[in-house]
This record gives C-alpha cells, structure tokens and sequence, in this order.
C-alpha cells in the first residue's frame, strides 16, 4: 500500500520537486496564495495557511498522512513570525497528534557564519537577521511539540527545470538586465533539488530524530555559484562582477558551510557538489 505523504508549500521549489519523485505515494500537496496544478490519480491538493492552527490540524486529521513534510515559510514581511516559526510549530503539533513521522526543513541561515569551520549538526543557533531568527525559533516549536522530528538544515537550493531564483538572478546578471555583484566572501554549500527532495523521501522512512544537515559536498561562494551555473547553462558569465558582503552595512552570515557527513552515512542518496551535479548532466 501506497504511503501518504503531506507536503505543506507543495506549490514552492522544493515542494514542486517533492511532488515530482513522489510517484510511489499518495500525496496531499499544500497551497497557499499560489495557483496549484490539477489533482492527478494519486496527487491531491489543499489549501491551507498555516498560520491557522485549526485548519493545520483539520487537514492532517482528515487526510492521516504517514509522513509530513514541513517546506512552507516567507523570508521576508510582516508575517514572518507568524508563518516561518509559529506556523511550523502549529504542523509539528498536529502532526505529533496523528503520529505522523515529520521532515521540518530549516536553513544554513541559522547561523551567524563566522567561523571557519562547517558547522555540524550540534552547532547551535546564533542567528544574525530576522529571517534565521524565525526558522530558530521553528526548530525549537518543532523539537518541543515533535521530539521524533527531523529537523533538516539545508543550504542554497537550485535546479535547471525550472531554474531556481538564485540561478535565475545570476542568469538575468549575465545578461545585463541587473547590475547587482554576487557575493565572492559569502559561502555556503548548495544541493541540487533533486537530491534534496530524493533525500527527503528517503529521510522520511527513517526514524531519525532531531537536526541533520543535508547540503551539497561542495562549498562554494554565491559569485563561485552563480558563474559556474550560469556557464554550464550555456551563458557568458563575463558580465557577473564579485562584490563583498563584508562591505555592506548591514552584517550578513557569510560563511554557512554545513557538513552533512551523518546524513550520507545514514542515506543512500548522494548529496553532490556543484561541480559534480555539472560534470554528470553535461
Ligand atoms: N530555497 C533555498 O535556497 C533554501 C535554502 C535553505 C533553506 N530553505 C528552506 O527550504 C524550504 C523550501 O524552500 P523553497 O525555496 O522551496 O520555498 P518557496 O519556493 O519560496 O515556497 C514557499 C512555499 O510556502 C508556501 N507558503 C507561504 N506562506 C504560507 C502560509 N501562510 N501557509 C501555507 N503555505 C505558505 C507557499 O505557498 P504559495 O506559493 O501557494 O503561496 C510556497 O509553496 C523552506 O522551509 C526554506 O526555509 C530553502
């Protein structure tokens, strides 16, 4: 019998890649403001704002999901806190009520980013900006409200179909559409969504419990990242200028390297590096 499985932002990058892989479940995707594609035989959707407690709870009462994986949240505006931290503490209690196993997906922006080394999955949060504040603050609701949790720190997500936002913005650099730099001291090991979201699902029938990081083997700059995906898209990457994060007035997490050796001990999935994902597409 088919799992079921509940993706809150079905309709988000990662959500989208979860729900493309996941042909050997039966899948209840989330939306929230975002149009969703039509149901398919064994994909159903919901919309849900998970700032609302009861209709969290209604929906995973209703569809009793094995596996719960937690991908919405906003980086930005009035409703960070209320969507990002609280609106994950509301799906990690519903879910421990019905006895889901729950994938919460976190970020490497935790971090303050600091210090030379990657940090592990015992590093504790020093966030920096009001974004890696709010995804702490979820990481402690969903510890407390689900202790079987994973708790998934993760780091720059990108893809070619479609093209993520970062790529996307390197991409559109590259043309001359946008003269903004990319930051050539701000570090961070990007993951292929497809790894990612293979990783997930493979997460999900573990019984792993607590934070594990899962990011890409290779640590990279974002200027690194954005002129190696912009080449291997066929692009001139000429026109891509390097620019210091250290210069801004406004301090951002520059080194958020994660090592993610427990979770490719623990899974069969691969967690690549940039360059690898590129030498085996081309
Ligand atoms: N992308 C990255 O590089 C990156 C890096 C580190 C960590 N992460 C983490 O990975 C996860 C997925 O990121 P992503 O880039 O795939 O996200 P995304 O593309 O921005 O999608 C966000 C999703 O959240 C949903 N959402 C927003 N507000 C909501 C609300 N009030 N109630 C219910 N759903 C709501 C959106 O629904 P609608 O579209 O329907 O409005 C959308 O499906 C996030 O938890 C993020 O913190 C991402």
């Amino acid at each position: 019998m088919r799992l079921r499985l509940f993706i809150t932002g079905g309709t988000g990058y990662l959500g989208r890649a979860l729900l493309r892989i996941a042909a050997g479940y039966y899948v209840l995707g989330a939306s929230y403001l975002s149009q969703h594609p039509s149901a398919s035989p064994h994909i159903d959707w919901t919309p849900l704002d998970v700032r609302d407690p009861q209709a969290v709870r209604a929906a995973l009462v209703r569809f009793r999901p094995d596996i719960v994986i937690h991908t919405a949240f906003v980086q930005y505006g009035p409703d960070l806190v209320a969507i990002t931290a609280e609106g994950s503490g509301h799906v990690a209690t519903a879910a421990a009520e019905i006895q889901a196993r729950l994938i919460h997906m976190s970020s490497d922006v935790i971090f303050a980013g600091e210090r030379a080394n990657p940090y592990t999955e015992e590093d504790p949060p020093d966030p920096i900006s009001a974004y890696g504040e709010a995804k702490a603050v979820a990481e402690r609701l969903v510890a407390a409200a689900h202790p079987g949790a994973a708790i998934v720190r993760t780091s720059l997500i990108y893809g070619f179909d479609p093209i993520d936002r970062q790529t996307q913005f390197a991409l559109e650099i590259a043309a001359g559409l946008r003269s903004d730099r990319l930051f050539s001291d701000e570090y961070r090991c990007p993951i292929y969504v497809d790894d990612l979201a293979v990783a997930l699902l493979e997460l999900g029938e573990t019984d792993y419990a607590g934070v594990l990081n899962i990011a890409g083997a290779e640590r990279l700059s974002r200027y690194e990242m954005g002129t190696l995906l912009v080449r291997a898209l066929g692009h001139d990457p000429a026109k891509i200028g390097a620019g210091l994060s250290a210069d801004l007035p406004v301090r951002r997490p520059r080194n958020c390297a994660l090592t993610s050796g427990r979770a490719s001990e623990l899974l069969r999935t691969r967690l690549r590096g940039l360059r690898e994902v590129l030498a085996e597409r081309s």
